[in-house]
């Protein structure tokens, strides 16, 4: 049985948890490849709401296995808070792996993203301060830290004793911020270890062997392809992988295995943090939005920035990630907009162009090429057959199909799980 990879279109939020939730239901495993506690993924269903930023999405089906895979960064803590979270629940928590070759997000790592981001002051990026910049650099310097160490106390102690003597002299020196007491973070990693050995396994294997066993493996993306590190829009992206490619490096899976690659898109954009973000739209249209839509981080709170659907970006998203469906999510936050804009193309230099830029800066300078349909006023919101679905909302979905050039399977059209328009079985 192939993999079905959930992977988001844009900037990050697409709606990826709830569209995990409902598409678990028949899965046996759901799996994070990529990302830490930078995702913040909204699950409301009928035992209520909840906001996971590393545990997947899958965890309320009871037959499905939930594993962090080795491309994740784990911050302990919020592992362990979202498992007591669970447990309070009365959900079974033993269904929850995590991977051994992980690396930790550790105390270190958070106050170091906080430091490098007031010290790029007008050129910040934007990061959650969450450490996730800080820990994959050290898993690239190969001076990570990795779930396993965690077992080995004696080993972690000597290898943290000389990590943070040098993170302290980048703190201390480079930043003149207050040094790390390395004691405090060696009991914190001893406290770590005696409440997390239990879930850590090679989960890897473990993946593998449902796939060759015909279970249905869920890859939960996290972030979107225009965060990506190598695709996005560099410098203003995180520093792993949330495209496709992550999936097989984030899990150790043959690209093989992944057969159906679902790109996640708001039926608008929005973004959280600096960066173009080249269909944005007038600040009394965004704060309508915004308002309208609760248009706030998961996982900071911030305002996110809004903007018109962009279908250059999209269509790049889907070159980059080879999706074989979509999933348009939020098109009830459109409901009772006069009229609706589409990004069809960009200018530069007055000219249209037929790429999507590699440079950020070069993106900022494109200026847009419209489309403009009407909008409706019949409600979107909780329609679960396109019967229900207004004229004009039929035509903006078959346009956005059109543009993109791949089949919308799904729309979502509220929050709650069930609020969904099925036209086409995405999990079989
Ligand atoms: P993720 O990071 O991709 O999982 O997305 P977030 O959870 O950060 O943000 C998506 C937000 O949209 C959450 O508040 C969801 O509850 C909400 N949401 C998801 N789908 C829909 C939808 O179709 N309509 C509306 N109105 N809200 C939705
Ligand atoms: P989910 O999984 C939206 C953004 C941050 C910032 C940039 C770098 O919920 O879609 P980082 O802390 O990763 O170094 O920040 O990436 N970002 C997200 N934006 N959704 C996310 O995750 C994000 N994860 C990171 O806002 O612009
Ligand atoms: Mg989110």
């Amino acid at each position: 049985m192939p993999a079905y990879a959930i992977i988001g279109g844009q900037w990050g939020d697409e709606g990826k948890g709830k569209i995990v939730d409902y598409l678990s239901a028949s899965a046996d495993l759901v799996v994070r490849f990529s990302g830490g506690n930078n995702a913040g993924h909204t699950v409301i269903n009928t035992q209520g709401e909840f906001k996971f930023h590393l545990i997947p999405c899958g965890v309320f089906w009871p037959q499905v296995t939930c594993v962090i895979g080795n491309g994740v960064v784990v911050d302990p803590d919020v592992f362990l808070e979202e498992i007591q979270l669970l447990e309070a629940e009365g959900i079974d928590t033993s269904r929850v792996k995590l991977s051994d070759k992980a690396h930790l997000v550790m105390p270190y790592h958070t106050v170091l993203d906080q430091l490098e981001e007031k010290a790029r002051g007008t050129e910040s990026i934007g990061t959650t301060g969450k450490g996730i910049g800080p820990a994959y650099v050290d898993k690239v310097a190969r001076s990570g830290i990795r779930v396993y160490h965690l077992l080995d106390q004696k080993g972690l102690r000597e290898k943290l004793e000389s990590t943070i003597a040098k993170k302290n002299e980048v703190i201390t020196k480079l930043y003149q911020a207050p040094a790390l007491d390395a004691e405090e973070i060696i009991a914190k990693c001893e406290d770590w270890s005696s409440k997390i050995s239990k879930f850590i396994q090679p989960a890897e294997m473990i993946v593998r062997q449902s796939l060759s066993d015909g279970k249905k493996v869920v890859l939960e993306g996290a972030q979107g392809a225009l965060l990506d590190i190598d695709h996005g829009t560099y410098p203003y992206v995180t520093s792993s992988s949330p495209s496709i490619g992550g999936a097989c490096t984030g899990l150790g899976l043959p690209p093989a295995a992944i057969q159906n690659v679902i790109g996640v898109f708001k039926a608008y954009s929005t973004r959280v943090g600096s960066g173009p973000l080249p269909t944005e739209m007038d600040e009394s249209t965004a704060t309508k939005l915004r308002e309208i839509a609760g248009e706030y981080g998961a996982t900071t709170g911030r305002p996110r920035r809004c903007g018109w659907f962009d279908g250059v970006a999209a269509k790049y998203s889907a070159t980059v990630n080879g999706f074989t469906s979509l999933v348009l999510t939020r098109l009830d936050v459109l409901d009772g907009f006069p009229s609706i804009k589409i990004c069809t193309g960009y200018k530069l230099n007055n000219k249209i162009i037929d790429y999507f830029p590699s440079s950020a800066e070069e993106l900022a300078q494109c200026d847009v090429v419209y489309e403009e349909l009407p909008g409706w006023t019949d409600p979107t919101a909780s329609a679960r057959n396109m019967k229900q679905l207004p004229e004009e909302a039929v035509r903006y979905i078959t346009r956005l199909q059109d543009i993109v050039g791949v089949p919308i399977d799904l729309i979502s059209t509220g929050p709650e799980r069930e609020e969904v328009i099925s036209i086409r079985k995405i999990i079989r």
